[in-house]
């Protein structure tokens, strides 16, 4: 199908060695615009034959010139890819707004994201480096931070250019190359990306790019012997199959898979600062983030006025087309909005939720979903344990502050939590009580710092992406041992 986005790619072809080619199957999958379900294009199924060319391709890059690279090198492609990203980031916003259904101002943080990972990692790369160890006398003893070589990139739909930003990104900063798998529903920004790559000087086979589906290229990638990284972040239950994939081959895997994140809010908050945050938090990409905040806790001296300051601003959420930039946008997929409302159905038993509205600009092909805050909620009810992925929050009463932190302690997960209070103590006490990789102390997210460790514990994951930290996990520590006497 010819496209009509004018892509300055072909968007039904895969990124193999520096050149864009067709996928060894001839089948093409649709991409679909979630604010109309109308098709975009046409994306490449990737097959086990394009895995194993890109694999291929991007080995001997690494035996060759970029293996090879200095840091100085890596950083000056990376700042110039950074740059070509800065200067596109209209067209990015608009193709994942179209893509993801993501609305614009928020495509726009996105792309403007990708850039300021490239601009962090192209000025981390000649900063990481080895130590030298107090050893025995006649020994000088020192580390060397070395590349794992081909790392593999499967990613979702939600974040697709932040998410390539702090795994590809950091990938190549540590002279790795890189295979990318992005997902079947959304990938256009990925292909762009390879495409602003390529412009910005990135030697062939550095970063190879496959679309296609999850149980086929992704499946193919996560267990390919000649991988030597994995890196993925979507579900817990795909989590598991690319550990078990990539087991045989014992290679290290990075695995983030998403959360039922708590904010816990005190008598002494400062309500007004927190209630942009708690909602935010909860409905930013239609609720589909993996650090969505989808558990509010609120001490009771506070309760009635949050929830009511809460309902307001529900019922004032407007829902529509992600070019037309409301609070919300649509759905990625049917599939996903049959999921959220199977959610709904199982709450029957709650209050009625405060709902936002979906305007009469929607389509009514899209995958859209009116917010949903249910109050009053039992923290073991199946709204405030599973992870729903789409705009629905819950909030539940506490007493004080133990019940809160067993509470919000209280899920499989473990990825990110807040503490909204004045009290010092307290702060102090809660960032080590709760279970998470990231606690964030009157605010929630810190503007997603690209600077900041981001990663779970539990069925969150593991490993760390984003800031210094995903440097030390895409790459692999020699000791070298000198005897000299
Ligand atoms: P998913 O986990 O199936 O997809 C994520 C990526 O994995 C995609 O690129 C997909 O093609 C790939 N994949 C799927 N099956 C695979 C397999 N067997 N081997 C290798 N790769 C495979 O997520 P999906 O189906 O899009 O969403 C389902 C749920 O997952 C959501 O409702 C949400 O709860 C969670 N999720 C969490 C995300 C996060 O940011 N942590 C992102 C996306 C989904
Ligand atoms: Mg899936």
């Amino acid at each position: 199908m010819k496209n009509a986005l004018s892509l300055p790619f072909a968007s039904d072809h895969c990124f193999i060695g520096g050149v864009w080619r067709e996928g060894a199957l001839s089948d093409r999958l649709p991409l679909l615009d979630p604010s109309t379900a109308q098709p975009l294009c046409e994306i490449a199924r990737g097959s086990t034959a394009d895995i194993d060319a890109a694999v291929a391709a991007a080995k001997v890059a690494h035996e060759g010139p970029w293996g090879r690279s200095t840091a100085l090198e890596r950083g000056r492609v990376l700042a110039k890819l950074g740059q070509l990203i800065l200067e596109h980031t209209e067209q990015l916003a608009r193709l994942e707004a179209c893509d993801v259904g993501k609305p614009l101002t928020q495509a726009r943080a996105d792309a403007l994201a990708l850039a300021r990972y490239l601009e962090f990692y192209a000025g981390a790369a000649d900063k990481i480096h080895g130590e030298t160890l107090p050893y025995l006398d006649g020994y000088t003893v020192y580390t060397l931070r070395e590349p794992h070589g081909v790392t593999g990139h499967i990613i979702p739909w939600n974040y697709p250019m932040q998410i390539i930003g702090r795994s590809v990104g950091a990938a190549l900063t540590m002279g790795n190359t890189c295979v990318l798998k992005p997902a079947e529903q959304a990938c256009l920004t990925a292909l762009m990306f390879a495409e602003l790559a390529r412009q910005a000087g990135l030697p062939d086979g550095v970063l190879n790019v496959v679309p296609g589906l999850g149980e086929e290229a992704g499946a193919a990638l996560a267990a390919h012997p000649q991988i030597n990284h994995i890196s993925f972040t979507g579900s817990v239950s795909v989590g598991a199959k690319i550990q078990a994939g990539a087991a045989p081959n014992i290679v290290p895997v990075t695995l983030e898979l998403g959360g039922k994140s708590p904010q816990l809010i005190f008598d002494d908050a400062d309500i007004d600062a927190a209630i942009p945050f708690l909602i935010n938090a909860g409905i930013q990409n239609a609720g589909q983030t993996c650090s969505a905040s989808s558990r509010l806790l609120v001490q009771r001296g506070v309760y009635v006025q949050v929830v009511e300051k809460l309902s307001a601003r529900y019922s004032a959420l407007r829902v529509g087309p992600a070019l037309e930039d409301f609070d919300v946008g649509p759905l990625i997929s049917q599939a996903q909005q049959a999921l959220v409302e199977s959610f709904i159905a199982q709450a029957s038993d709650l209050a009625a939720p405060v709902r936002g509205a979906i305007t009469d600009h929607a389509s009514n092909n899209g995958f859209y979903f009116a917010p949903a805050l249910y109050t009053d909620v039992p923290a073991g009810h199946i709204l405030a344990q599973q992870e729903i992925f789409g705009p629905v929050q819950v909030v539940i009463p506490f007493d004080d502050e133990q019940q809160a932190v067993d509470i919000a302690n209280g899920t499989d997960f473990g990825l990110v939590a807040s503490v909204w209070s004045a009290h010092g103590g307290r702060q102090m006490r809660l960032a080590k009580a709760l279970k998470a990789g990231q606690i964030f102390i009157n605010n929630y997210g810190a503007g997603g710092g690209v600077e900041l460790p981001f990663g779970g514990i539990g069925k969150s994951g593991h490993g760390r992406e984003k800031g210094f930290e995903a440097l030390y996990g895409f790459s692999t520590l020699k000791t070298v041992a000198a005897h000299h006497g």
